[in-house]
């Protein structure tokens, strides 16, 4: 049942911001779409690759709260390729032993969608193998916000002192307050920004930015960057011994 995670000095959890698609297309006078379906066959490589390198989390950005502004063709392009990939790989992910979450705010997404979402996460919940975190309208702002407002509802029914809210209250009302903080976050495509990607979360981790666009992006360059992070040296602000 899916293979055991070596642990070591490497990260714990990786985030990915999977950029690319589009200009990946393009370059082949194709339509972006044929881009984001390239993009959805690299995932189970770099889910595979997790066990080997030590990664126990990995969490991929899949569609931000900003993605809604593009046409309503590839937004609807995207949502069907979702609920596609689901269903696709539903039987695989299980088989591997990798649970599966989804973040970001359901509300705005189509009833099928997250209907497809809940089973998948029922489906794996009792999976020990790598932890897929798929973040579908996400926004670390709007995160923010929502967990904000469930934070002040806990606070107006009197299940919350206001005076003991302090940086330990916050993350138990976001949606990854179950997964421990990224240790790395990388992002294809040439980019070097984090697009509202986990913003709370991130504070401390380390980034690594690279210029492959994601259909591209494979286990052996997975790889590197995940050795590369043991040469990092994370002091949190304080000095090395
Ligand atoms: C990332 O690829 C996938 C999503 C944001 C859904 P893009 O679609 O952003 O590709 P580029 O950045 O335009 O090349
Ligand atoms: C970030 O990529 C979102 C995802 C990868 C899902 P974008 O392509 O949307 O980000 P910007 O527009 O370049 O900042
Ligand atoms: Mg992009």
């Amino acid at each position: 049942m899916g293979k055991p995670i070596r642990e070591g000095a490497g990260p714990r959890h990786v985030a990915v911001i999977m950029d690319g698609n589009g200009r990946w297309a393009q370059a082949r006078g194709r339509p972006r779409l044929f881009g984001h379906h390239a993009g959805a066959k690299r995932v189970r490589e770099i889910v595979q690759a997790c066990p080997d390198v030590g990664v126990k989390y990995l969490t991929i950005f899949a569609f931000s709260t900003e993605n809604w502004k593009r046409t309503q063709s590839e937004v609807a392009g995207l949502m069907s390729l979702f609920r596609r990939y689901i269903t696709k790989e539903a039987r695989a992910l299980k088989a591997e032993n990798v649970q599966v979450r989804f973040i970001g705010d359901r509300v705005r997404l189509d009833h099928k969608l997250v209907r497809l979402m809940d089973e998948l996460e029922q489906m794996t919940v009792d999976c020990t193998g790598v932890n897929l975190t798929i973040a579908i309208n996400y926004g670390g702002r709007d995160e923010v916000a929502r967990a904000t407002r469930r934070l002040a509802e806990d606070v107006a029914a009197g299940k919350l002192d206001p005076a003991s809210v302090d940086e330990e209250t916050l993350p138990r009302y976001l949606d990854t307050c179950v997964l421990p903080d990224p240790d790395l976050v990388i992002r294809t495509s040439g980019e070097a920004r984090i697009s509202n990607f986990l913003l709370w979360q991130s504070a401390y981790a380390e980034y690594e930015f690279v210029d492959t666009l994601w259909p591209d992006f494979g286990a052996e360059e997975f790889s590197r960057l995940v050795s590369a992070y043991g040469t990092r040296d994370r002091r949190y602000g304080g000095v090395r011994a």
